[in-house]
């Protein structure tokens, strides 16, 4: 086990690149699945959830290898297995994605269910009830579903939320079913739209991607492709805010602004100065005070879930109170507990929380619960006076490449250090 040593008190200056999207790669690479061509994903972030993914789609024959530093070749020439095992699905609930193009491909499959995570229950009933809808039998067996069909048609599917994973799989599936399929109440997330844009390359006939209603004419086979995974708006979102956070001054490089409205508008909000240099590319800088705001989390183009625990610690600054509501998971405010132990002031309702600032944060020994509240502890190192220790490290290499090579870049003073088992 490793932790992370955060030395606070330094403004982040310079230039940061982003890696490619976690949460796009994830399902890309799942997508290889359809075809029996190799498909060949450039920009893959080098993330403990991708070396599983790897594995997953592995043990299900397809042969990947690294082509390059961020390059992936990924070949399903056959597919040998079936089934996804509890033991990687528990590990990473994005392994559940793998249900569609497997059944699409091969007219069955056994994928355990996640089961629950830190931040809430993750059921995938939306999931399951969209695949038997495309005409898959379905059945949940110890802790498994087991899924079966000839051959799946093409369905009017509505979702009862804008599940991200959930429009994914259904999405993937219907590629090869016969006929339409609609999805309606969709995702709309760039994740989504960048996976239907790698599905189109392969062959499939998709529109509206980004919008609430996609619609799949499904085709007999795909192709072989090629695809750039899309930069990590999420890291883009957490770099961005350790500027506001450390009074610092950062140009996220390749940040995708056209991805970030409602992040660059919060910021600006809160007084920092966030200046966007056109398709690509975003500079934050703050000098004066930090303002109060309200932040609600809600699906794309909302403010994402996956910067609220990173605000949280932003506005630990604010000069006033701040409110924060969580909409998508019911148990996302784990990173609480342990910024107030830092010094913030932080109350808990239910789905709301009310940040009062600015307080003194101060370093202490503190432990990561999951991905993104891992970050945000960091962030309010970077803020504390002297020293913070971050245990569990483990979460936060999940989705972060090279996280503190990249922030000692910008000057902060952080390192990696063997921890107790
Ligand atoms: C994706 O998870 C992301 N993960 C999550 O990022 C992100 O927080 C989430 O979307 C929301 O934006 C990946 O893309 C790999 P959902 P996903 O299905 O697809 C409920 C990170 O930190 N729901 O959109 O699992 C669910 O309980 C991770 O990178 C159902 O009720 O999220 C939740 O309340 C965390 N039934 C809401 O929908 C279902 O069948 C949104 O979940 C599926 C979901």
């Amino acid at each position: 086990m490793e932790k992370m040593i955060i030395h606070g008190g330094a403004p982040l200056k310079g230039r940061v690149v982003l890696s490619g999207s976690k949460n796009a790669a994830l399902p890309l690479m799942m997508a290889s699945l359809l075809t029996d061509e190799p498909v060949r994903i450039r920009n893959v972030p080098r993330l403990w959830d991708v070396r599983t993914a790897i594995d997953l789609l592995s043990g299900l024959g397809v042969v990947a290898k690294w082509t390059g530093e961020h390059q992936l070749s990924l070949h399903a020439v056959r597919v040998t297995g079936h089934e996804a095992p509890y033991q990687l699905v528990k590990t990473m609930r994005a392994s559940f994605f793998v249900l569609g193009p497997l059944l699409a491909r091969s007219g069955r499959a056994r994928v355990s269910t996640p089961g629950g995570c830190a931040i809430g229950a993750r059921p995938v009933n939306l999931h399951i009830s969209g695949i038997r809808a495309l005409g898959a039998r379905v059945q949940l067996r110890g802790g498994y579903v087991e899924a079966h069909a000839e051959h799946l048609k093409g369905a009017r599917i509505w979702l009862d939320n804008p599940s991200v994973g959930a429009t994914e799989n259904i999405m993937m599936a219907a590629t090869r079913a016969r006929g339409s399929t609609q999805i309606e109440n969709a995702a709309r997330e760039p994740e989504v739209q960048d996976l239907a844009k790698l599905l189109n390359a392969m062959g499939a006939q998709i529109r509206g991607a980004g919008t609430h209603v996609i619609e799949i004419d499904g085709v007999d086979r795909l192709h072989g492709a090629d695809h750039e995974t899309i930069p990590d708006r999420i890291e883009a979102g957490s770099m961005m805010i350790a500027a506001a956070i450390t009074g610092g001054d950062i140009e996220v490089a390749n940040a995708p602004t056209v991805h970030l409205d409602a992040v660059m508008v919060k910021l600006r909000e809160a007084g920092a100065e966030v200046s966007g240099n056109g398709s690509l590319g975003v500079r934050v800088r703050r000098e004066g005070t930090l303002k109060p705001v309200e932040v609600r989390t809600l699906p794309y183009p909302g403010f994402p879930t996956d910067l609220q625990a990173q605000m949280m610690a932003l506005l630990t600054q604010a000069s006033g109170t701040s409110v924060i509501t969580e909409t998508i998971f019911e148990n996302r405010f784990m990173h609480a507990p342990e910024l107030i132990r830092m010094g913030g002031d932080i109350l808990m309702k239910g789905p709301t929380a009310v940040v009062r600032g600015p307080t003194q944060l101060s370093g202490a020994p503190v432990m990561a619960t999951d991905l993104r509240a891992s970050m945000s502890l960091i962030l309010a190192g970077l803020a504390a006076e002297n020293t913070t220790e971050l245990s569990r490290i483990y979460h936060l290499d999940r989705g972060y490449e090279a996280l503190d090579a990249k922030l000692g870049q910008l000057g902060a003073r952080v390192e990696r250090v063997k921890d107790a088992p």
